[in-house]
């Protein structure tokens, strides 16, 4: 019998791109930077970044704000600590499109509206809690965070076990060097930094 090869349609290889329909969404690139606004220091940072930008990148090299410092760039030495919702974060370990919508505190927002430097930000200078100042800025937004955990009654691994969850512990000189470990100083200004958190510490129960 004579087969009607005109009328019927080739078989299509599935294999065939042309077999294959095109996409009906746009596909979005993973590694495109992308549009972020950031909240750091009571306004709004519109910013563009990929996202594998960390926090302290975009504040500095983004944002502009510079009082943060990089040191070791990988969670070792404190130089970057920012607050984040008024907790101390090390902002080279910390994906800046993780902190969108909330409350960012860098150095350049620790003085008042009128300028007036933070009491531990005076506190430093006049206990000459500095050399080079480099790790400065991280040292000194660490011991403001540290009080509050302080006041919170939080315990560290120095406060006397028999005392854990007992209310605020005894500010000594240990607990503040141990609640201030993650803050190095390479110019080892440690016993002027532990004598100006000592004086904030003391005029603040005054
Ligand atoms: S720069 Fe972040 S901990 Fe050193
Ligand atoms: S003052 Fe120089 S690193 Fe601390």
């Amino acid at each position: 019998m004579a087969t009607d090869t005109a009328s019927t349609p080739a078989p299509t290889d599935p294999l065939e791109p042309s077999a294959v329909p095109g996409p009906t969404f746009a596909v979005h690139d993973p590694l495109a930077a992308v549009p972020l606004r950031l909240r750091v220091n009571g306004a709004d940072r519109p910013l563009v970044v990929e996202p594998w930008t960390t926090l302290l990148d975009a504040l500095r090299e983004r944002a502009g704000l510079t009082g943060t410092k990089k040191g070791c760039d990988h969670g070792a030495c404190g130089a970057c600590t920012v607050l984040v919702d008024g907790r101390r974060v090390l902002a080279c370990l910390t994906l800046a499109l993780s902190v969108r919508d909330r409350e960012i505190t860098t150095i350049e927002g620790l003085a008042g509206d009128d300028c007036a430097l933070h009491p531990m930000q005076r506190a430093f200078a006049e206990h000459d809690a500095l050399q080079c100042g480099y790790c400065t800025p991280g040292q000194v937004i660490s011991a403001v965070a540290m009080l509050a955990e302080v006041d919170q009654g939080r315990p560290s691994a120095a406060t006397d076990p028999t005392r854990r969850f007992a209310g605020r512990p005894d500010l000594d000189e240990r607990e503040i060097r141990e609640r201030m470990s993650g803050n190095l100083c390479r110019c080892a200004a440690y016993q002027n930094i532990v004598a100006a958190i000592r004086a904030v510490a003391a005029a603040r129960d005054a």
